[in-house]
């Protein structure tokens, strides 16, 4: 099992950053035709909420690990149908397999069968909603058919429909969405493995869940608290929505978010990094702090730094940890690993957000691949932005504000949150 489990962490590696990060997608050795570049048009997607009123709750959904990824819960369809998808801040197209399938990987639960919903219905390619994603295409039945891509080579293709998604609410209230647009994807590709039915879009841009709910709940936000990576798939905790779903109180950190013309990821300025007491200063190709140098990934599990400050914090490790790392196992898929019986023993890292500082425990930065070896879950590309990923994100009460346009930060046992 430990075994499995180390090459589906390779697997997955890079499999959720999307498309359009393109200085990963240069890494990579798959080749793209399709360019996904970002509209805006707030008014695509009314208000559809029926009955929901005050003594509602909060809508949340459940989500858990499962080998590196978080498997969130959504219900689409009339009658609800459960899928589970991963959560994705770094993309914006919900998608799941769908019968009848051309193509797909396979899955343990039964597909959704669009035949078997009364509220399903094909996006026609002259409504304006086919030409939000811009690889969509006219069929010859005039259905939108799309293409959606990612950098590690993961594909899905299929038809463009909307669904009602049912959410419950902290009351126990169930909560209809109406007309909520999304892929019925018939031909899907990549590195999944079959307890994941799709991916649930949650990033900023125009057709992401988040932006299609709006600010429906009582205002435009959300929160998220990622359980550790090797939680057992039963415990989860929840993502909440709207109002209800702010974070904060004591110990509640917060940094801006930086708008840029990508409007997919969730784009924050990373100062500096501190390993143990040492400060490290972010070093891009530019050794001024960019605006936005980094976003966070909910889909992606490594953080991943620019070579140049990437190297130093490693070294930085090295130095504090009261180990011999193994050498060059290139299997591993990280190349800073240590073996032990025990549990590592590592510095804690600060994370200075501007605005923030974001302390991480060796469990939320070594990771196990296997039995008695543990990595930095640190990896580095050639690119100037950063990804800030899932493992370090655990154990945190995280909230997406996109009203105030920050992101805040508040520690917490997400594990202790399974009260459903
Ligand atoms: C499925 O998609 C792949 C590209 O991802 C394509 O090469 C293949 O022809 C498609 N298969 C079908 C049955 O549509
Ligand atoms: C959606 O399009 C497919 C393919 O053209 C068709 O088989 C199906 O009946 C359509 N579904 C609805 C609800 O119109
Ligand atoms: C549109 O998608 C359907 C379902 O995946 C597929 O059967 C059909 O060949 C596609 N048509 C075009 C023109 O891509
Ligand atoms: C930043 O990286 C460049 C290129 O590797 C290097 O020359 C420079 O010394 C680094 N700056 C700091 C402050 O480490
Ligand atoms: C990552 O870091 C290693 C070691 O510093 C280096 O050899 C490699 O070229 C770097 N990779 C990228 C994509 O920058």
């Amino acid at each position: 099992m430990a075994y499995d489990l180390f090459h589906v962490v390779i697997i997955i590696f890079l499999v959720f950053l999307p498309l359009h990060f393109s200085p990963i997608k240069a890494n990579t050795d798959v080749s793209f035709s399709i360019n996904l570049i970002r509209k805006t048009s707030p008014k695509l997607f009314p208000q559809r909420l029926r009955g929901l009123s005050a003594m509602s709750g909060t809508p949340q959904s459940p989500t858990g690990a499962y080998l590196g990824h978080y498997l969130m819960e959504l219900s689409i369809g009339t009658p609800p149908f459960k899928i589970y998808g991963i959560a994705d801040t770094g993309s914006d197209l919900t998608w799941t397999q769908c019968v009848p399938c051309n193509n797909c990987y396979k899955q343990l639960n039964p597909m959704f069968d669009p035949q078997k919903s009364s509220s399903y219905s094909n996006i026609s390619c002259d409504s304006n909603l086919c030409h939000e994603l811009d690889t969509g295409v006219c069929s010859p039945q005039k259905q939108c058919n799309y293409t959606y891509a990612y950098a590690s080579g993961s594909i899905t293709q299929g038809v463009l429909a909307q669904e009602t998604v049912t959410l419950t609410s902290t009351t126990g209230t169930n909560i209809l969405l109406k007309g909520i647009m999304f892929g019925c994807g018939h031909n899907n590709t990549g590195g999944f493995n079959d307890h994941e039915m799709g991916i649930i879009g949650l990033g900023g841009g125009p057709v992401s869940l988040i932006s299609q709910i709006g600010s429906s709940f009582g205002g435009k936000m959300f929160s998220q608290c990622l359980v550790p990576f090797h939680t057992d798939v039963s415990v989860y905790s929840k993502m909440s929505f709207g109002k209800g779903s702010e974070v904060s109180g004591e110990g509640v950190v917060s940094t801006p978010l930086v708008a840029k013309e990508d409007k997919t990821p969730y784009f924050v300025t990373l100062l500096g990094i501190s390993v143990g007491n040492n400060y490290l200063h972010y070093n891009g190709s530019s050794e001024t702090v960019e605006k936005g140098n980094m976003f966070l990934d909910s889909g992606t599990p490594p953080t991943i730094l620019p070579t140049q400050f990437y190297d130093p914090v490693v070294a930085e490790m090295k130095n504090q940890v009261a180990m011999e790392p193994i050498v060059d196992d290139p299997d591993l898929g990280f190349q800073l690993c240590y073996q032990t019986k025990k549990n590592l023993h590592g510095p804690i890292l600060t994370a200075h957000f501007e605005g923030a500082d974001v302390t991480l425990e060796p469990i939320q930065t070594f990771i196990s691949p296997k039995d008695g070896v543990f990595c930095l879950g640190f990896t580095n590309t050639s690119s100037d932005v950063g990804i800030y990923g899932n493992f370090a994100q655990s154990n945190y009460l995280i909230g997406f504000d996109l009203e105030a346009q920050v992101v805040s930060f508040k520690p917490r046992d997400c594990t202790k949150n399974t009260e459903s």
